[in-house]
């Protein structure tokens, strides 16, 4: 289930993505879709090509009157900057004569290694597919499997918590300086929702100000910023993953597929790195058990998943994001047709793409969580996954 597929160039004419295997009868909103595409392009610090694309999404088989059939659902984004690239990316024709090649690699960026592989002698063959614009693709994708975890009150969450150097206050911190504040789903929603309206989806203000010179600054100097952020899921059942091999491990699927976002380098579930330098004593979340709740925890340095298990806790991940490869001012490079000496190509780009990529980190959690939901209660239809989901929460309960 939630197996799927992406593709298309950066200035193709569209971007595809085919879900292969969906249970029927899941009700999807185009327009659902359409608000994470949006949430994608925003943030402080992007480039020319965001204010040119507007995405939209088609929906082209898989649907019906709103409804999943079960047969694969394929969905397509139109490229508008394609216009412009008519001739440079022409699938049937042959390339023009006068068509200068792009030589020069960047470092950090997928060219040297791509074109060495390929046998290319032009760049382009490399950096039309290495491109984040695919993100919009999956971003997609994730924005149907939200849908499919909201039936289950499965929610999912992002913030950037540092920008270039400047640190801002995670998740648990924020939540330990007022433990009332978040005790309802509705109160989680309503300061993640706000972040949207923010233009680096930093819950401080004030360290956002600072975030927002730092990237104007570093542009000046024509350099780009990297970061980190956190993702927090909350509804999640007991029971997603498994500890009985290492590739069913719930992290193991995550850190996998979050590494496979363009620019993530770094993954880190609960406590992570931070957690590895604690006494044991303090590293792990004691059980507690009442009738109202059942078993549960008093701390999260796990962050939500123990034995590669879901153990009903929030789930909170975070990642780190390198800085854009592309710089105004580029580095040293050498030329792939003469060897010789030059600078890195300067493509339109983005300076910090942080916040984006926390939305993209959102939809690829989505769809590795809506993956394991439907293996956990299995299925072909909503129905028979969610008669199989209240039964196992049954039997929880009766533990
Ligand atoms: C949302 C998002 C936007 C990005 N925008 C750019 C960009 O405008 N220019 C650029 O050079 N790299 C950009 N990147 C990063 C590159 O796509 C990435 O560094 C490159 O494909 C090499 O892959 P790697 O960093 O995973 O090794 C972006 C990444 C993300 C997640």
């Amino acid at each position: 289930m939630f197996e799927y597929l992406t593709a298309g160039e950066s200035h193709g004419p569209r971007l595809t993505a085919i879900i292969k295997s969906l249970p029927a009868g899941l009700k999807v909103e185009v327009e659902a879709v359409n608000e994470q595409l949006f949430r994608r392009q925003q943030g402080y610090g992007r480039g020319g090509r965001m204010k040119i694309e507007s995405d939209q999404v088609i929906i082209n088989s898989g649907l019906r009157h709103k409804e999943t059939l079960g047969t694969p659902l394929s969905m397509t984004i139109e490229n508008k900057d394609w216009q412009n690239w008519v001739e440079v990316m022409a699938p049937d024709k042959e390339a023009e004569a006068d068509m200068e090649a792009l030589t020069n690699p960047r470092p950090g960026h997928a060219d040297l290694p791509g074109a060495l592989k390929y046998n290319h002698r032009d760049l382009r063959n490399v950096l039309e597919r290495a491109s984040a614009r695919e993100t919009a693709a999956r971003t997609a994708v994730g924005a149907v499997a939200r849908q499919f975890l909201n039936q289950f009150d499965i929610n999912i969450y992002s913030h950037v918590i540092q920008i270039g150097n400047l640190k801002s206050e995670t998740w648990t911190d924020i939540k330990a300086k007022d433990p009332e504040r978040f005790k309802r789903e509705s109160d989680i929603k309503e300061y993640f929702d706000e972040l949207d309206k923010t233009e680096l989806r930093c819950g401080d203000t004030a360290r956002t100000e600072a975030m927002k010179h730092l990237i104007d600054s570093w542009r000046a100097n024509g350099d780009s910023v990297g970061g980190v952020f956190e993702i927090v899921v909350t509804g999640l059942p007991v029971g997603l993953g498994s500890h009985v091999h290492w590739d069913l491990k719930l992290e193991s699927k995550l850190a996998a597929q979050l590494m496979g976002i363009q620019a993530i380098k770094g993954v880190e579930i609960g406590a992570g790195f931070k957690g590895a330098g604690l006494p044991g004593s303090k590293a792990h979340d004691e059980i507690f058990y009442n009738l109202d709740r059942g078993f549960y925890r008093k701390s999260n340095q796990a962050g939500g998943i123990e034995g590669g298990i879901s153990n009903g806790e929030e789930l909170i991940i975070r990642l780190a994001m390198k800085p854009i490869p592309t710089l105004a001012k580029p580095l040293h490079s050498a030329d792939i047709i003469s060897k010789k000496e030059t600078t890195a190509a300067k493509e339109r780009s983005d300076v910090c793409a942080v916040p984006a990529a926390s939305i993209v980190g959102e939809a690829v959690t989505a769809s590795v969580l809506a993956s394991s939901t439907a293996e956990k209660f299995g299925g072909d239809s909503m129905q028979e996954i969610k008669r199989n989901y209240d039964s196992y929460l049954e039997q929880l309960r009766k533990f």
